[in-house]
This record gives C-alpha cells, structure tokens and sequence, in this order.
C-alpha cells in the first residue's frame, strides 16, 4: 500500500512532527527492564522521532520503515550516532529480521504511530520469538491529530481542512479510546502482560508549526500544488486563536512477554 510518505513529506516529517519527550523513554526503559546490552527493532520508524532518543538508552536500535525517504531523513537527524541502523522493511519481515538477529535477541520492539497500517494478530504473534522474555512490544502513540483536538485554533483549523482539501475529521491514526482498547485486546490475546502509561504535557505552538504538521500528514501526492498560498490561508484561519498551545497526551501500550 502506497501511504505516500516520499519526497517533500518525508523532509516535512523530520522538520515538524513531535518527537518524544524523556518520560516516554523512562517509560520503555521501565516496562521491559532496558539495559545497555540490549537491542530495540523501531518498526515504522518513519524519520527517526522515537528510535533516534532511544539508541542513547540501549546497545543499539534498528529502524525498520518501508519508505527510503523516511529512513534518509532517519539518517540525518540521527547524525553521527553510532549504534542507529536503517533497514528497508515493514511488519511482514519479522521472521527475517528473527532469522537475522535471533531468537529472543531484541530487548523490544517499539511501533510509535504506525501500528494501524499492520497486520496486528499476525505481527504481536511473530514478535513473540524476536523478544527475550521480559522483554516486549510497545505501542505508542503521539498525541490526537492537530485538527481532532478541543482548542479553539484546532477547530478553525478542522473547519479550514473540511473546505480546502475535504478532509474529515475521522481518522485518529490509533489514538482514539476505541483503537487502544483493541490494540491492548489483541496484545493480550496474543500471551503479553499489558500495562498502559500516559505522558501528558502542554507545548507552544507556532502557526508555521501548525501548517507544517498538517502537511507533513498528506499523502505527497495530494499536498497543495500551490504551497505558499494554501499555507498562507491556513495561517490566516487559526490566527484569531493566537496564542497557540498544544495538549499532547501520549499513550504507551507496553506489552511484555512472560
Ligand atoms: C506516522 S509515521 C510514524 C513515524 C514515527 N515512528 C513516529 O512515531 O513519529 C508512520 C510510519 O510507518 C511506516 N509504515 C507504514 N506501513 C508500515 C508497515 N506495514 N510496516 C512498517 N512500517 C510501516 C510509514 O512508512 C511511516 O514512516
């Protein structure tokens, strides 16, 4: 399936999405008892958010994304970090990534906001013989989408996105309540101990950031073809709301192999 995450989305991606702040991090290191010698697989790492800050609390992390373009922009922001690697790849490779770094050779696998493009009974059943025991898997999501939340400047903005590119407002990516029951089900159904934990903060918000994080959520193939004008626009609609802040609730769904 082609979600588009290519070319200028892939650079929008790196530049405007949040990353995760320590407590999330504290939070895996918690659930599955992460140590120096331990390997984390980042699978639909996208650019980079959670696997880069990770690779300072473990031995190593592998990024796994099927789209080059994420994984290039991965590679920058990870610098000149020594223990991040790229892999081309999704959720079907999980038996070659076993049969590559062993069984039971991963501390945990962590799927920051991709988990509903995959396969969720086939892959949290597969992972099991990746993670070591007490090890894991970990879901975790960052945040509603910026036009699905309460504030004022959000609303106009959903309104804004209802007219210019008839988006609706239903698509939470996982974040939603329903969504994390079901993940959580499905993880618990498949042998794993699940414990939920949220980090909840409020951050500033500028209206360059509020335009770029809606693009950076287009397919690349449906980004406005006139960007200076549709970002000069949306800015406009949210700018009543001025100042900007955002509730970003993240949600980690740990679950750990016994
Ligand atoms: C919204 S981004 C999330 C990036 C990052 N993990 C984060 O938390 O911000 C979703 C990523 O999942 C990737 N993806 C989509 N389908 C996938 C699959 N079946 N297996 C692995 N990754 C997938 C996309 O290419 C994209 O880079």
């Amino acid at each position: 399936m082609d979600l588009g995450f290519r070319g200028e989305v892939a650079a929008l991606y790196r530049r405007y999405r949040r990353g995760y702040p320590p407590p999330v991090l504290d939070a895996l290191v918690a659930a599955f008892t992460l140590t120096r010698d331990d390997v984390v697989v980042d699978l639909g790492c996208g650019t980079g958010q959670l696997a880069v800050p990770l690779a300072g609390r473990v031995r190593g992390v592998v990024g796994v994304d099927p789209e080059p373009d994420m994984l290039a922009e991965a590679r920058t922001a990870a610098g000149d970090l020594p223990n991040a690697t790229w892999v081309v790849g999704s959720d079907a490779d999980v038996p070659a990534l076993r049969a590559v770094l062993g069984t039971g050779s991963v501390g945990a696998v962590t799927i920051g906001q991709a988990l509903h493009w995959m396969d969720r009974e086939r892959l949290f059943a597969e992972l099991r013989t990746l993670v070591r025991p007490g090890g894991g898997v970990a879901v975790v999501t960052n945040g509603t989408p910026l036009w699905q939340q309460g504030s004022g400047w959000s609303r106009a903005l959903g309104a804004f996105l209802r007219d210019h590119l008839g988006l609706g407002g239903d698509r939470a990516c996982g974040t939603d309540e329903e969504s994390q029951r079901q993940y959580a089900a499905t993880l618990s159904a498949a042998g794993y101990d699940v414990t939920a934990t949220t980090v909840e903060y409020t951050a500033p918000l500028t209206a360059d950031a509020i335009a770029g994080g809606v693009l950076s959520a287009l397919p690349v193939d449906r980004l406005p073809a006139d960007r200076a004008a549709f970002t000069a626009a949306l800015e406009n609609a949210v700018a009543p709301h001025a100042p900007f802040a955002e509730d970003v609730r993240v949600a980690v769904l740990a679950g750990r192999r016994g």
